[in-house]
């Protein structure tokens, strides 16, 4: 198999922004060196060969890969996923997870990661963690954090918690996420005994009388507890300007309310913490990320049905949160350290 990438070299002499992308992304999946031939169309001069080559496959793009196999039949690829998808799909993988029990130096870790890119402490997380680190998804941020644990290669978990609750959309809106990034999603549902006793003693809407924590604590943060048992990080998307309760969140740390595998620590990461609402959507409308319908009407910040409704206009994106309840007061449980 012989593979020759074109890339498109501007007019002060650097690489294309998307030719640099894909470079990266190569580079990250430990592919770089796969490339036999880097071919180069040069602006302004359509003589140079990586012009040559585009004209002869009638390709407008840069960079664009074509793949030579051994009976010489030839594969052009336009988007860089599809080439590595196509090209290397059947071959094992080649990312080493660190495989260490080593209790990691949250304190050094923080230093390092805080001002880096959400991307690049995934990608720590995950060659450090594999499998053993769970992004815990339910809207928009998670799925950005989704898409980008996917582009890395590495394995990771995800996990859900399925309060019962949930709008009908938010749950077809899983759905589409665990077919698009054939993910295996970890369903975690509340432990039916106590929930039973719960609902039996106060109703379904008990929330709106006496506060949500109760409700909140058998729906959520229980089953969380019982998720995070299985791991030893997890990856959340909270972002610090979503409330004053989230104001001090640390991209690492040691997460100091939950327990991992075996009761030993857990490394918690908020990669976007720095990141704003508008760079989640600017993210996720750039990349054609899948996201929950009822952004579209009218919803920023979405939980359960009955305890989630839309915001107006100039209201703060978490406005919609329990919102019967001090906004000091709008967390539910399953970040505690930063709710105090
Ligand atoms: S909440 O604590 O008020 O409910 P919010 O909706 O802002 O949280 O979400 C913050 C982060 O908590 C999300 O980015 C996600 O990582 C995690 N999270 C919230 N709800 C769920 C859920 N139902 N399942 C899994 N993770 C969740
Ligand atoms: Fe219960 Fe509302 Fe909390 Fe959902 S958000 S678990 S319905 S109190």
């Amino acid at each position: 198999m012989k593979i020759t990438m074109v890339k498109k070299e501007l007019a002060d002499g650097q690489p294309c922004d998307k030719c640099k992308q894909a470079e990266d992304l190569l580079k990250q999946r430990g592919l770089w060196e796969r490339i036999d031939e880097v071919v180069w169309a040069v602006e302004g001069k359509p003589e140079s060969p990586g012009f040559v080559l585009a004209q002869e496959y009638n390709i407008k793009i840069a960079p664009f890969f074509l793949v030579e196999d051994d009976e010489g039949k030839m594969s052009v690829y336009r988007s860089t996923l599809q080439f590595i998808k196509k090209t290397f799909s059947d071959e094992p993988k080649r990312f080493k997870v660190e495989s260490t029990s080593e209790t990691p130096n949250w304190e050094a870790l923080e230093e390092e990661f805080r001002g880096r890119s959400p991307q690049d402490v995934i990608q720590w997380a995950l060659t450090r963690f594999g499998e053993d680190c769970a992004i815990a998804f339910s809207g928009a941020e998670d799925v950005v954090l989704i898409d980008m644990a996917a582009q890395t290669g590495l394995p990771f978990s995800v996990f859900c918690l399925d309060t019962g609750r949930l709008h009908p959309e938010t749950y077809e809106y899983l759905e589409k996420v665990r077919n698009r990034y054939k993910i295996k999603l970890q369903i975690m549902t509340p432990n039916s005994e106590a929930l039973q006793t719960f609902v039996q003693e106060k109703g379904l809407f008990s929330f709106f009388e006496d506060g949500h924590k109760e409700c909140c604590g058998v729906r959520k943060v229980e089953p969380l507890r019982r998720a995070l048992s299985g791991y030893r990080a997890w990856i959340s998307g909270q972002r610090k300007d979503q409330s004053p309760t989230r104001s001090e969140l640390l991209v690492i740390h040691k997460d100091e309310a939950f327990e991992g595998v075996d009761a030993s620590p857990l490394t918690k990461m908020n990669p976007l913490t720095d990141w704003s609402s508008s760079q989640v959507w600017e993210y996720i409308l750039k990349n054609h990320v899948p996201y929950n319908p009822l952004h579209q009407k009218g919803f920023r910040s979405i939980g359960c049905e009955p305890c989630t409704r839309p915001t107006l206009p100039g209201e703060h994106e978490r406005a919609g949160r329990w919102w019967w309840e001090d906004a000091t007061k709008r967390e539910c449980g399953l970040h505690i350290a930063s709710d105090e």
